[in-house]
C-alpha cells in the first residue's frame, strides 16, 4: 500500500436546481450587463432554488447518486460531514436533517463552516477519521442555497452566486489509490473582507439593520481576489510537493469556481495549461462549498478523470479558509 493512503472516494454525486438564472435575467434587476459579468467573472448563468427548497433537499439528491455509485445503503454510512454557510436552521445542523431524510441512522453527523473551502475541509476531516479507524464510510457534502443570503439589489455580489450540492462517499481502503494527502489553512484576521455583518451573536438582527440589508453577504471583491490566488497557489504547490509529484504528473486541477480570472491566474502560476484545469463556472457561478464537489462529480462522470490519474482539489473562501487535496484514481 502506498504510504499514507487510507481512504478513497468510492462515489460522487451532484445536484443543481432546475431553475436557470441568466445574466440577461440579472440585467433586468440591477445595473449590469452580460458583457461585464462574462468578462469580469466568466459566469453566464447560475441555478437558483425555488422558494421552500433548502440545503438538505439539494444534499439529499447529491447523496443518493453518490451512494448508488459506491454501492452502499444509507445505513452503511457512519459519518456525515456537511459543509455549508446556508444551513436549513441555525440549530440543529443540516447534517442532522439530511441524516433523517436519507435514513442514514448509523451516522455521526456534523456541519462544518469553512465557506467555499467547506468540501475540501470536510474531505480532510473524513480522511483523518477513517485513518484512525473510528469511521469506515463517510458522506462528505458541500451544499449551498446562496440565493437566500444574496442581496439581489447589490450588483457587486448578486451576479456571482448560485445554488447547488455535491457529495462524495469516502471509504476506508487498502488499495494503492485514493486520497494521498490533504492540507488545510486559515487566516481569521481577514474575516471582515467577506462576511455577513449581522444576524449572529455579535450584532443580532434588528428591524433597523434588516432594513439596511446588512444580513446579506458583503465582500471587498478586489482584496478577496488577490488573497484567493495567492492562497490557492501556495496550498496546491505545497501539497503536490508533499506527495512527491511534479507539476507534469498532475492530470487535473479542480479549483474552487469563484471567478475565471482567479482560475486562470492560478493555472498560470502553477504552470498548468487550461486543458488540465476543470472549469464549469460559466454554468453555475460561485456555489461556495458546492463548487469543488460539483466539478469533481462532473469531471468523473464525463470521463475527464481517468483511472490511474492524479487530481488536485483546491479551494478558498470566507474566513479566510483554504485547503487542497491530492487524489490518485
Ligand atoms: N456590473 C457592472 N459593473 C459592476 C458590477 C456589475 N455586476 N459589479 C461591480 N461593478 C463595477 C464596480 O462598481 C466598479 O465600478 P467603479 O470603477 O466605477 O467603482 C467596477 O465595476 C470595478 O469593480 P471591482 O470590484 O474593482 O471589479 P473586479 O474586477 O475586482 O471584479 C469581482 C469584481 C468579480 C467581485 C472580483 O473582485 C472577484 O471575483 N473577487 C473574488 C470573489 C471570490 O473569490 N470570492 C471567494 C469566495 S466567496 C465565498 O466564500 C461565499
Amino acid at each position: 500500500m502506498r504510504k499514507g493512503i487510507n481512504a478513497k472516494i468510492a462515489g460522487t454525486g451532484s445536484f443543481a436546481p432546475s431553475k436557470v438564472f441568466t445574466n440577461y435575467d440579472l440585467e433586468k434587476m440591477v445595473d449590469t450587463s452580460d458583457d461585464w459579468i462574462v468578462s469580469r467573472t466568466g459566469i453566464r448563468e447560475r441555478r437558483i432554488v425555488e422558494d421552500g427548497t433548502v440545503s438538505s433537499d439539494l444534499s439529499l439528491e447529491a447523496c443518493r447518486i453518490a451512494l448508488e455509485e459506491a454501492e452502499l445503503e444509507p445505513d452503511q454510512i457512519d459519518l456525515i460531514i456537511l459543509g455549508t454557510v446556508t444551513p436549513d436552521y441555525l440549530l440543529p445542523s443540516t447534517a442532522c436533517i439530511l441524516q433523517d431524510k436519507l435514513k442514514a441512522k448509523n451516522a455521526a453527523v456534523m456541519d462544518l463552516v469553512a465557506a467555499c473551502s467547506g468540501f475540501v475541509y470536510g474531505l480532510s476531516v473524513a480522511t483523518a477519521f477513517i485513518a484512525t479507524g473510528q469511521h469506515k464510510n463517510a458522506l462528505v457534502i458541500g451544499v449551498e442555497t446562496l440565493s437566500k443570503i444574496t442581496d439581489w439589489d447589490d450588483r457587486n455580489t448578486c451576479v456571482l452566486f448560485g445554488d447547488g450540492a455535491g457529495a462524495a462517499v469516502v471509504s476506508a481502503t487498502t488499495e494503492e489509490k485514493g486520497i494521498m494527502a490533504t492540507s488545510l489553512s486559515g487566516d481569521g484576521s481577514l474575516a471582515n473582507l467577506l462576511h455577513i455583518p449581522v444576524g449572529g451573536g455579535k450584532v443580532p438582527l434588528t428591524k433597523e439593520n434588516f432594513d439596511l440589508r446588512q444580513h446579506y453577504v458583503a465582500m471587498q471583491g478586489n482584496e478577496v481576489f488577490k488573497s484567493a490566488v495567492r492562497a490557492m497557489e501556495s496550498s496546491a504547490k505545497g501539497i503536490i510537493q508533499q506527495v512527491g509529484l511534479s507539476s507534469d504528473e498532475i492530470d487535473l486541477l479542480i479549483p474552487h469556481q469563484a471567478n475565471i480570472r482567479i482560475i486562470e491566474a492560478l493555472a498560470k502560476r502553477m504552470k498548468l495549461p487550461m486543458d488540465k484545469v476543470y472549469v464549469n463556472i460559466d454554468r453555475y457561478g460561485n456555489t461556495s462549498a458546492a463548487s469543488v464537489p460539483i466539478a469533481l462529480d462532473e469531471a468523473r462522470k464525463t470521463g475527464v478523470i481517468k483511472e490511474g490519474s492524479n487530481t488536485v482539489l483546491v479551494a478558498f473562501g470566507a474566513g479566510f479558509t483554504w485547503g487542497s487535496a491530492v487524489i490518485r484514481w
